[in-house]
């Protein structure tokens, strides 16, 4: 049955996205937070659109250094998500309160969250009047790394691990955990 929705609920629908951690790095002060609104936007170069609010401290540090870096966590990592989403590095040093490790790679101003499962260093395209009235942000990928537990051959593998599933935010702390690939026959 066809049921009505509440327009403003209607986002949902289409939230299952990976949700993505985000980590900017400025003046040798490093954050991250969690992300759900990551959306691709172009093949080559990569583009991609993330939403980041006004008040977030990692949009702050990314502003500054021109640079992020997306990362997709797994479900083992839901407190992490769920800890960086609900607290401020402006308040709290997120690394040491969730224990979260972290890798550096030459040439990217932000630090690689480390048991994410792929990575994407970015540099933002200014577009200040997108960022003051939306909060969006395109980003163009310059290095980009994946677990190849998880991904190979630029493929996402048809025997991911359980645990290293990515989740999809569809709000107030529901998820939904990837499951099963199927291939479709493409004549
Ligand atoms: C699952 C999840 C998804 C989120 N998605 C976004 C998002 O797409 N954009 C955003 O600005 N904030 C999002 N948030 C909220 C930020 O992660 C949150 O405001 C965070 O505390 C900002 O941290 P910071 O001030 O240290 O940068 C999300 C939070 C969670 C838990």
């Amino acid at each position: 049955m066809r049921v009505s929705l509440a327009l403003k609920k209607s986002w949902r629908l289409f939230n299952h996205g990976p949700v993505a951690l985000v980590s900017a790095s400025a003046e040798g002060v490093d954050n991250v937070m969690a992300a759900a609104w990551v959306t691709p936007l172009d093949f080559d170069p990569p583009k991609l659109t993330v939403v980041l609010a006004a008040d977030t401290y990692t949009r702050a540090l990314a502003e500054r250094s021109g640079e992020l870096v997306l990362q997709v966590p797994t479900v083992s990592m839901l407190s992490v998500i769920e800890g960086v989403g609900a607290c401020s590095g402006r308040d709290v040093d997120k690394w040491s309160k969730f224990s979260i490790e972290r890798e550096r790679e030459d040439g990217v101003a932000a630090p690689l969250v480390k048991g994410c499962v792929g990575w994407l260093a970015a540099k933002i395209i200014a577009e200040p009047r997108l960022a003051s009235e939306y909060d969006l942000f395109i980003c163009q990928g310059f290095a980009a790394w994946a677990d190849d537990r998880v991904f190979s051959d630029g493929r996402l593998r048809d025997d991911v691990p359980p645990e290293l599933r990515a989740v999809h935010h569809v709000a107030g702390g529901t998820y939904v955990v990837d499951g099963a690939i199927v291939h479709a026959s493409r004549g």
